[in-house]
């Protein structure tokens, strides 16, 4: 086997975990003012940290703090050490920037390799990368990984849909790596070409960056006649490459637990949550040198499922974002809960976009949604109003469904806008 720590057992992998988790919790306490504040605060001490459960008694970190940072103020390490920086844009205020020693790049290269392992990439292959290069982890974090793997990256960053049929194609990538929605917009190109995706080396595809349900999984593997594994990570914690899905199971990405140790809380108290049970995932990375985090508020939902490949946990797929949720006339709504319904209509394709607004005091939702070929007769009608009754079963809202011709929605090189809010703001 490649990688050995997929053979590791459980007792190893808890004795590990406490003893990186009591040496990384001292390191920040010591090195990262602003967590030793918070510690402070809360009267607690590393010299606290006895078992993987005492975790639970130190304070959490969320994006806030390192927007207060910014830009270097939560680096564990002088700024000439780092040897990188990424930031992630986030929608409003300050980025968050990500300092990197050269050994969290190669720590970073080496998980990264074994992500693309699990998802079935092999020593030799030809991976083309869309993810996006520069502030953006997704390039850079996965081109590094690949080349430590040994395949031969094609360095293709997001744009250029024509570009990247021809290149999968000429170049013969086995393994294509970029956001899920992404994907689906180059399945339009390959058509728009004439050209069958299944007539190329093209048998994986490594997705991630943004939630996607199974629906999408199903509706991209179909077109496109890949296995898509689920990616995860995030810049703050790292990159891409924090927990990555077995191409053999596709059950669940696995978390690189002797890196990143995983808690489930409350998202709203903050309590911790059980395994199996749904809630906000967290984050304390175990070997991060240039800026560790501990207990990082991620605000991704999801649940922890026992190992499956290895002795490490898996999540489920995200459900969304804490953030990401609507609220539309007092009723949660997550735009993956719509996705499923959408995808569950084969006349449907995963391009969708929903849209709020107000009229009066009622919030109006309508979800405009891309026809997978030209509709004829009533056909358009009864998606639609097939569509609108399953949405209504599912979450008891009334919206308006519109179906669009195909290519009017418009499509993202990288994570996909999948809700534009016109509401006031409140
Ligand atoms: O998106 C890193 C990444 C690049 C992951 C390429 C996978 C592939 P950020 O830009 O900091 O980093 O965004 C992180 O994206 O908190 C999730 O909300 C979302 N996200 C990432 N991967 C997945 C996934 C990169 N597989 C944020 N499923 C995270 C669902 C995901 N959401």
């Amino acid at each position: 086997m490649l990688f050995r720590e997929f053979g590791m057992s459980l007792d190893e992998l808890r004795a590990l975990q406490l003893t990186r988790l009591r040496s990384v919790v001292r390191y920040a306490f010591e090195r990262q003012m602003p967590y030793r504040a918070k510690c402070d605060a809360a009267g607690v001490h590393p010299d606290d940290l006895r078992t993987l459960e005492d975790l639970r008694r130190f304070p959490f970190t969320a994006k806030s703090d390192l927007r207060e940072a910014y830009p270097f103020g939560m680096l564990a390490i002088k700024r000439e050490q780092c040897v990188r920086l990424h930031a992630s844009s986030g929608t409003t205020g300050r980025p968050t920037v990500v300092g990197y020693s050269a050994r969290d790049i190669e720590t970073w290269g080496e998980l990264m390799a074994r992500s693309l392992y699990a998802g079935g990439a092999r020593p030799g292959d030809i991976i083309h990368n869309a993810y996006g290069y520069g502030l953006f982890t997704g390039g850079l974090g996965a081109h590094y990984g690949a080349e430590k793997l040994g395949c031969t990256v094609v360095p293709m960053s997001g744009g250029f849909g024509e570009r990247q049929v021809q290149l999968i194609c000429e170049f013969g990538a086995r393994v294509v790596l970029m956001t899920p929605s992404y994907m689906l917009a180059i399945a339009d190109e390959f058509e728009r070409q004439g050209i069958d995706p299944r007539d190329t080396a093209m048998r994986i595809g490594i997705f991630g960056a943004e939630p996607w349900t199974e629906g999408m999984r199903v509706e991209i593997e179909q077109r496109l006649g890949i296995d898509a594994i689920d990616i995860y990570g995030l810049s703050e914690v790292m990159g891409p490459g924090v927990a990555c899905e077995f191409v053999e199971t596709k059950d669940g990405p696995t978390i690189w637990e002797d890196h990143f140790y995983p808690e489930i809380v409350d998202p709203d108290s903050g309590a911790p949550v059980p395994d199996g049970q749904p809630g906000e995932l967290v984050f304390t990375s175990l070997t991060k040198e240039a800026m560790p985090v501990i207990r990082y508020r991620t605000r991704d939902l999801t649940r922890l499922m026992p190992g499956s490949m290895t002795a490490m946990r898996r999540m489920a797929k995200i459900t969304g974002r804490s953030d990401d949720m609507l609220i539309v006339r007092g009723v949660n709504l997550f735009p993956s809960q719509v996705e499923e319904q959408i995808l569950r209509d084969p006349a449907l394709s995963g391009h969708y976009v929903i849209e709020l607004s107000r009229s009066g005091a009622l919030d109006d939702l309508l979800v405009r949604v891309e026809a997978r070929m030209v509709l004829e007769g009533g056909a358009a009608g009864r998606a639609r109003d097939e569509l609108s009754r399953r949405l209504k079963g599912m979450c008891g809202l009334s919206a308006e469904v519109e179906i669009a011709a195909p290519g009017a929605v418009e499509r993202s090189m990288g994570k996909a806008r999948r809700v534009i809010d016109r509401r006031p703001k409140s």
